[in-house]
C-alpha cells in the first residue's frame, strides 16, 4: 500500500479500484465500516492515548466505494446544488475515503456523539490536531488550503501517510504540497 498516495480531481482512482487491506473498523459509531489495516491500527493507538486525557474519539467514516461516493455526491448535489457539493465532497473516483487511508472521526462527550462541524470547538479535537502526527495522521483539508485542495476545511477528516505526517505537520503543508516538495 501506498501511503502516501494523492488522491484528488486531478489524481482519481479507477471505478475498480478496492484497496488490499481492508479490515472492520470495529466502531461503535456505526457497523460495518471498513478501513485499512494499518490505518487502523494506528488510529487505536491514537484512539487508546487520547482515552488517558477521556477523550473518547471513534471512526465515523473511513473506506468507501466508488459506487457510494458516487450516492453521497449526487445527494449533496441534489440537496444543496453544484456548487456547494463542488467544495464539500469528491466526485466518484477523486475521494481518498476510497483508499482506506481517509478517517472521518466523531466524539464522543456528555453522551452525545459530536460529527463534522460540531466537532470544531472541542479540547477533543484540538488534542488530535496537535497529536496525530505522531500517529501518522494528517489534517487533509485544513483551513487555510482551501485553494489548493480544493475543499473547505474539513477538521474531523484526518489522512494516514505514516511518517511523513511529522515533516507536512511541522511546515503546515498539505498533501499536494508536499508531494511536489518530494517528487
Ligand atoms: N469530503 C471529502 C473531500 C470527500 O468527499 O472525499
Ligand atoms: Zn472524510
Amino acid at each position: 500500500m501506498d501511503y502516501l498516495i494523492l488522491v484528488n480531481r486531478d489524481n482519481r482512482l479507477s471505478k475498480d479500484y478496492i484497496p488490499p487491506s481492508l479490515v472492520d473498523a470495529n466502531s461503535l459509531y456505526k457497523k460495518g465500516i471498513k478501513i485499512d489495516s494499518r490505518t487502523l491500527e494506528m488510529f487505536n493507538l491514537m484512539k487508546k492515548e487520547a482515552l488517558k486525557h477521556n477523550y473518547n474519539i471513534d471512526i465515523m467514516s473511513a473506506y468507501r466505494t466508488y459506487k457510494y461516493q458516487k450516492k453521497i455526491y449526487s445527494k449533496l448535489i441534489d440537496e444543496k446544488g453544484y456548487n456547494y457539493a463542488l467544495r464539500h465532497i469528491a466526485p466518484p473516483g477523486s475521494s481518498e475515503h476510497q483508499t482506506g487511508l481517509a478517517v472521518d472521526i466523531c466524539i464522543y462527550k456528555d453522551d452525545k456523539c459530536y460529527i463534522e462541524h460540531d466537532i470544531s470547538e472541542l479540547d477533543e479535537l484540538k488534542w488530535i490536531h496537535k497529536n496525530a502526527y505522531r500517529f501518522g495522521f494528517i489534517i487533509r483539508y485544513p483551513e487555510d488550503k482551501e485553494s489548493i485542495t480544493g475543499y473547505n476545511y474539513e477538521p474531523w477528516h484526518l489522512r494516514y501517510v505514516g511518517s511523513a505526517a511529522r515533516y507536512i505537520h511541522e511546515h503546515h503543508l498539505s498533501l499536494e504540497e508536499y508531494k511536489k516538495l518530494v517528487k
